[in-house]
């Protein structure tokens, strides 16, 4: 170990042979943690070459079971999202793929820190499991068409133990590293093409277009050497997705839109999301817009909507729980003639949360509302304190044993642009820790700055790039 690191401390490419001893002898605890952190912190100084990548990327992914998704016929396309503030994508497009025949065999994260995890949202919907045995992961998979799992623990060991190692050694914004770690764990999840959602600004790991443009092209290239078609999204994340920050909130929210409404950037994106998904499938459309055409029309006839509910069930949820959400929040759909947007569908999830619907067991007295001190344009977020925020509250986790509020969590009510006098509701916050609200108010109000320019609009989608492209 020690010649590998000098070997990489003077920028010189491993081999293949070397980056595979050096993860299976790490995996097995025979290199000690003092020794990997050098080589993390001259991989970070040095980089590496796109064939050390991908060697590091397959080392991880073997380094435990690789699934074997063959007995689910068709082509399985997997997403991933590089992590974000109300990113609820997963529990749309899902859906919207399963009842297109696509199957997703998908495992996600947990939260930790300002980012939310797709497995906690899910969990907040009563009696919804997501750790699973191998078969029965298989099985929901068939039945059902997709699924949302918590990620084993004998999936990409070496990744586990790394990413621990990096988080307390300042080396976790690597791009051949992060990189390789996302990518072990998706091709160890066994999918033939992989569609990448990297986000982008202050409430992600890439903080600017062009790092997260190095890390998409970076990720791909992994994909391509292994034998993967693979396709990148970049999006905004210069402010959170949709109007819910939370777990419960987030799953009313993403409700909302397999009924056929919802806020715009979210609808696009997971419109983006779901077109690239379907066109690197076996179910691939002629063009990009009759694809699109196809998702729009499985969200309008009820059959996305009702492949969630299947799925909820399946995985032991409670489904009067989702059908009676969502026929609340479908009731204002109606009477906003389908197409709500902003504010409205804010408002709908809002109503949900406080009226009839079972999470009014939300311990405070009222919803907490918080207000414009000054009259402008909402015209940049720093988004990572919005999360933090959300975390305060107690919707997400600072450590990782951490015990989630499900309730908790927050309705952005303004989106960067939009204009806003004093004293007008910016947010409303939902929340058992009453004594964290004025720090927690204190600490949204700083996030947001309010001037007297309309800032320029940002498209949530920044660019698309694959190797279909
Ligand atoms: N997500 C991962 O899985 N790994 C990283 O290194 C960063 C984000």
């Amino acid at each position: 170990m020690y010649d590998l690191i000098e070997k990489k401390k003077h920028k010189s490419p491993l081999t293949e042979d070397e980056i595979r001893w050096m993860i299976t002898e790490y995996t097995a605890g025979r290199v000690p943690d003092y020794q990997m952190s050098a080589m993390t912190m001259a991989i970070w100084f040095n980089g590496m070459t796109d064939e050390e990548t991908t060697w590091l990327t397959m080392a991880m992914a073997e380094s435990g079971e690789m699934l074997d998704l063959s007995s689910i016929p068709g082509t399985k396309v997997d997403k991933h999202s590089t992590g974000g503030i109300g990113d609820k994508t997963t529990l749309i497009v899902t859906p919207i793929l399963a009842a297109l025949n696509v199957p997703t065999a998908k495992m996600s994260g947990r939260g930790l820190g300002f980012t939310g995890g797709t497995v906690d949202k899910l969990e907040s919907i009563p009696g919804v499991r997501s750790e699973f045995s191998e078969e029965e992961f298989l099985q929901i998979v068939r039945e059902v068409g997709f699924i949302d799992a918590a990620q084993t623990k004998a999936l990409a060991p070496a990744d586990k133990l790394l990413y621990a190692l990096r988080d307390v050694t300042a080396t976790v914004d690597s791009i051949p590293l992060i990189a390789s770690s996302i990518m072990s764990k998706k091709l160890a999840a066994g999918a033939d093409r992989i569609v990448l959602d990297v986000k982008c600004g202050s409430g992600a790991f890439m903080g600017d277009f062009e790092s997260a443009r190095a890390l998409a092209d970076q990720m791909i290239r992994i994909g391509e050497l292994a034998g993967r078609k693979v396709v990148a999204v970049i999006s905004d994340m210069n402010q959170p997705l949709g109007h819910a920050v939370g777990n419960t909130v987030e799953v009313l929210e993403a409700l909302e839109v397999l009924k056929g409404a919802g806020e715009e950037r979210l609808r696009t994106l997971c419109l983006a999301i779901a077109t690239e998904m379907l066109q690197l499938s076996d179910q691939a459309r002629g063009s990009r817009e009759e694809a699109e055409a196809a998702i729009k029309a499985a969200v309008s006839s009820g059959a996305a909507y009702e492949k969630f509910v299947e799925y909820v069930r399946a995985v032991g949820g409670d489904e009067s729980y989702i059908r009676n959400a969502a026929e609340q929040i479908g009731q204002k759909q109606i009477s906003n003639s389908g197409e709500s947007q902003g504010q409205d569908t804010a408002q709908d999830i809002a109503q949900c949360m406080e009226g009839a619907f079972p999470v009014s067991s939300v311990q405070q007295e009222q919803p907490v509302y918080v207000y414009a001190e000054k009259e402008g344009y909402l015209s940049s977020c720093n988004n990572a304190e919005v999360g933090m925020t959300s975390v305060m509250l107690g919707a997400g986790r600072e450590k990782k044993d951490d015990v989630i509020d499900m309730e908790a969590g927050i309705l952005i009510l303004k989106k960067l642009g939009d204009y806003v006098k004093k004293g007008e509701p910016l947010a409303v916050f939902y929340t058992k820790r009453m004594e964290m609200l004025p720090a927690a108010k204190e600490r949204f109000l700083v996030a947001y700055e309010i001037s007297p320019e309309r800032p320029e609009t940002v498209p949530v989608i920044l660019e698309i790039l694959g190797s279909s492209k």
